[in-house]
């Protein structure tokens, strides 16, 4: 028995798995800088009131998992449990709405929340995460996720489903509220204890429990898609095509709501099937009327949040599942004996190892079946036929070929840039 055991659900980051915290780090801040975020640093406690406005006294954020202690001067002061609200505090007390809109902020610090602790849950976690203020268009609701894919992307994170939804403006926020508490009244000596309580500070929650028969009985539950605005709707549609056009792909999940009452309509998450009960890797949404809450003047903002532990969790997966030695991509000929196929094969493997790619060439002169067999046993992330006219471009597990630049370095770059 140690004399000093260290404070439950907090660890000890020790050299080791500083390696590994290190470079999520260090790609945060490189994805964050090349779409001009700047780092901002707010204080690691801010006045309990802030969170209570801001987060929602009613979500278990607030209500129930706060560090919140008076100091010696009788305020009372909460450890922050999230970035945001501390961010757009600073946004309206430095009148940063002066500045040239979109001001772009991103942030690595840690939070701070009494959840009972357990593989990707811990009571101080640390997030990286960063809040876009100033635009209302859909395509920066985009610039911020295709942000958090990058940073994953880049990581090598497998296997993350992006989830989205909307939670629509006030007015259709409201009217499913009331709909939703009409379908469950009746419900209510069958609903869990939680549950109940939600069912005046926060019905929308229900739809995330986890008990076995309040998810049966939400399952019949008005649907929140049917109660969003035209402008809503319009919103999300936009937000999936733009989502469609950079190649994120994502599923549109109506049950998603999130556990912090500031989001007006787009919200998401990337979750993992390596991480277990908590899946979460991250998430984000839009939040238009927090800074006007705070007293700054009306501004449309989004951004998100991501555990750096829970990635560090992703990574290690990965890692002893075996797929750290697996290929970027996979180069082929469509004929072995073109030189000029050849030529564009390896031209394309030098750029794209020069761009720090791991890339495997189809040396054994495989068909175009063998090939495809080969690259799914290396792991690779996708596969590029190259002929004497043409570069091919094929995903993992898929048949269907997209045209890539004829000309190899244009191919790599393309490659590179590529989004999850
Ligand atoms: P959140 O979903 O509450 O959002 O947290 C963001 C991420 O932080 C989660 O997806 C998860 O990876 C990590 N996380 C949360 N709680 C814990 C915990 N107890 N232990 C370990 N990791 C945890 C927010 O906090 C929002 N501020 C995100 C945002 C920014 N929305 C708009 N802008």
């Amino acid at each position: 028995m140690t004399k000093f055991p260290q404070p439950r659900g907090t660890q000890d980051v020790l050299p080791a798995s500083w390696r590994r915290r290190a470079r999520v780090l260090d790609v945060a801040r490189a994805r964050f800088e090349a779409a001009g975020f700047g780092r901002i640093s707010t204080p690691t406690f801010e006045h309990t009131e802030l969170f209570h406005r801001g987060v929602g006294e009613a979500t278990d954020i607030v209500g129930k998992e706060t560090y919140t202690f008076e100091d010696r001067g009788g305020r009372s002061l909460t450890l922050r449990p999230e970035g945001t609200a501390g961010v757009a505090r600073a946004f309206v007390n430095h009148g940063m709405h002066r500045e040239p809109l979109p001001v772009k902020l991103w942030y690595a610090a840690s939070m701070f929340r009494y959840e009972k602790p357990q593989a990707g849950r811990l009571r101080e976690h640390e997030q990286i995460g960063c809040e876009l203020f100033g635009s209302a268009l859909p395509a920066a609701d985009v610039e911020v996720i295709a942000t958090q894919a990058a940073i994953y992307r880049e990581l090598g994170l497998p296997n993350l489903q992006l989830h989205l939804n909307s939670v629509g403006s006030g007015e259709a926020r409201a009217a499913y509220r009331a709909a939703l508490v009409d379908y469950l009244e009746p419900y209510r000596p069958e609903l869990d204890a939680d549950s109940v309580e939600r069912l005046t500070t926060n019905p929308m929650r229900i739809l995330d429990s986890k008990v076995p028969r309040t998810i049966e009985i939400v399952a019949d539950a008005p649907r929140l898609p049917e109660y969003l605005t035209a402008a809503d709707r319009a919103q999300l549609d936009t937000i999936c095509m733009l989502l469609d056009g950079i190649d994120v792909p994502f599923v549109l999940d109506p049950t998603l709501v999130r556990g912090l009452d500031y989001y007006t309509s787009t919200v998401w998450e990337f979750s993992s099937n390596a991480l277990g009960a908590q899946s979460a890797v991250g998430g984000g949404g839009r939040y238009d009327a927090l800074v006007e809450q705070f007293g700054g003047a009306p501004t449309p903002a989004v951004g998100f949040g991501s555990g750096v532990e829970r990635i560090v969790l992703c990574l290690e997966a990965m890692e002893a599942a075996g797929d750290s030695a697996a290929m970027d991509v996979y180069i082929g000929v469509d004929d072995p004996q073109s030189a000029a196929g050849w030529s564009r094969a390896l031209q394309l493997a030098t750029h794209l190892r020069d761009a720090g790619r791991r890339v495997e060439l189809d040396l054994a002169g495989r068909s175009a079946k063998g090939q495809h067999k080969h690259a799914a046993r290396l792991g690779a992330r996708c596969r590029v036929l190259a002929s004497t006219q043409s570069m091919q471009l094929v995903e993992r597990g898929s048949f269907d070929p997209t045209e890539l630049p004829a000309d190899p370095a244009a191919a790599a770059h393309a490659l590179a840039a590529r989004p999850v």
